[in-house]
């Protein structure tokens, strides 16, 4: 039965979010924006901030007012007024700048991906749980109210039987970009294919074969990557991701009974349409392409675990960042990217 109305997105009460104290280890790119969600459109405070460099601390801490710049992350970690970490270093120092923090005794909110690989993943989960300290994947898109509303149309059955995913991300990027830099685990898959891969797990569960083919990019690390994924349900996920080019971005989930057409940037804030297989129905998802602005629900996701004493989330539990991660180490096998660290462990 095709719904009269969109479900609502689920929203914390505000008297469950307590205001952390924040820390931010690796002021780059995102840290900016998510300095900007945190300090604008949240109650959560800014304390501290982390660099390898002292200079580049203190001119993102004046930024943004943030009382106190360290010159690396143990200097943040050794600090008792930071109740809260979040990680927007490079791939490859997820893992490691993780589970520092997990050892130190603080909670921790690391950008995706999660860490190179499942095995990573793995043990930042068992670090969480023996430090009982929470430990999330920063996958902004799930926590925000598009992706909550997509969900609920999932578990309410509105698309009835899901056949198809069909999802694309490609980026332009000049060269000098840290992408296409091998050691810092550049390459197309940990950066967007994140995405479609998150998303081919939500829609469709963990995936029960791969098949894969990619293309080198200049600088050794993967350019592009084409995949489709059969799930348990019968569903098959195609997906596309490429670091040469712009693509549009979008996503299709196929139903029997319904379709969902996301507009893209299929994971970012922005428009979706839901249309009965019969086209006689259809329901508009619209809201501001408002980008980084809605990193606030990750921030106030994180706030809100911490105060319910939880050391995993129930949005993206770790063991749907474990899924993901050992999906895109399926892909990756297929065709035949395997990171410096994991040449040398
Ligand atoms: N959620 C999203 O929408 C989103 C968007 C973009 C990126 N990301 C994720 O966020 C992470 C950071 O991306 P970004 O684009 O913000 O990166 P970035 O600006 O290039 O780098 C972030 C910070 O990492 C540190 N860093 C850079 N190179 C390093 C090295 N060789 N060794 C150790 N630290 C180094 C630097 O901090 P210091 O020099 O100050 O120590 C830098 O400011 C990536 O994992 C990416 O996937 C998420």
């Amino acid at each position: 039965m095709f719904p009269t109305t969109l479900p609502v997105p689920h929203r914390h009460p505000a008297h469950q979010i307590p205001a952390l104290r924040w820390g931010i280890v690796g002021p780059g790119w995102i840290a900016d924006h998510f300095a900007n969600a945190l300090r604008h459109h949240t109650q959560q405070q800014l304390v501290a901030v982390s660099s390898r460099s002292l200079d580049k601390a203190q001119a993102f801490a004046t930024k943004w007012e943030i009382p106190h710049a360290v010159e690396g992350i143990d200097a943040l970690l050794s600090r008792n007024d930071v109740d809260v970490v979040y990680i927007a270093t490079p791939h490859n120092h997820h893992f490691s700048d993780g589970l520092r923090t997990l050892q130190a005794g603080k909670h921790v909110l690391i950008e995706k991906p999660l860490a190179l690989n499942a095995q990573q993943a793995l043990q930042l989960q068992q670090a969480a749980h023996q430090q009982q300290r929470l430990c999330v994947e920063a996958m902004w898109c799930d926590f925000a109210p598009k992706y909550d509303v997509i969900r609920q149309l999932l578990a309410d059955g509105t698309l009835g039987d899901v056949h198809t995913l069909l999802a694309d991300h490609g980026e332009y990027f000049t060269e000098d970009h840290r992408i296409f830099n091998a050691d810092l685990a550049g390459g197309t898959m940990l950066d967007l294919g994140s995405y479609l891969l998150g998303l081919s797990v939500l829609v469709g569960g963990a995936p029960a074969s791969i098949t894969a083919v990619g293309q080198p990019a200049p600088g050794g690390v993967n350019g592009q990557a084409s995949m489709l994924l059969t799930h348990a349900n019968g569903m098959h996920s195609v997906l596309n991701t490429t670091l040469f080019s712009n693509t549009p971005g979008t996503a299709v989930i196929a139903g029997r009974d319904a379709t969902l057409y996301l507009d893209g940037q299929f994971y970012a804030p922005g428009n979706f349409r839901l249309t009965s297989s019969d086209g006689r129905h259809t329901l508009r998802w619209e809201e501001p392409a408002n980008r980084y602005i809605q990193l606030s629900h990750e921030i106030e996701h994180t706030a809100w675990c911490i105060h319910q004493g939880l050391t995993d989330s129930p949005v993206r539990p770790l063991a749907t960042s474990l899924a993901t991660l050992s999906a895109m180490d399926a892909v990756r096998q297929q065709i035949g990217v395997v990171f410096n660290e994991e040449r040398t462990a």
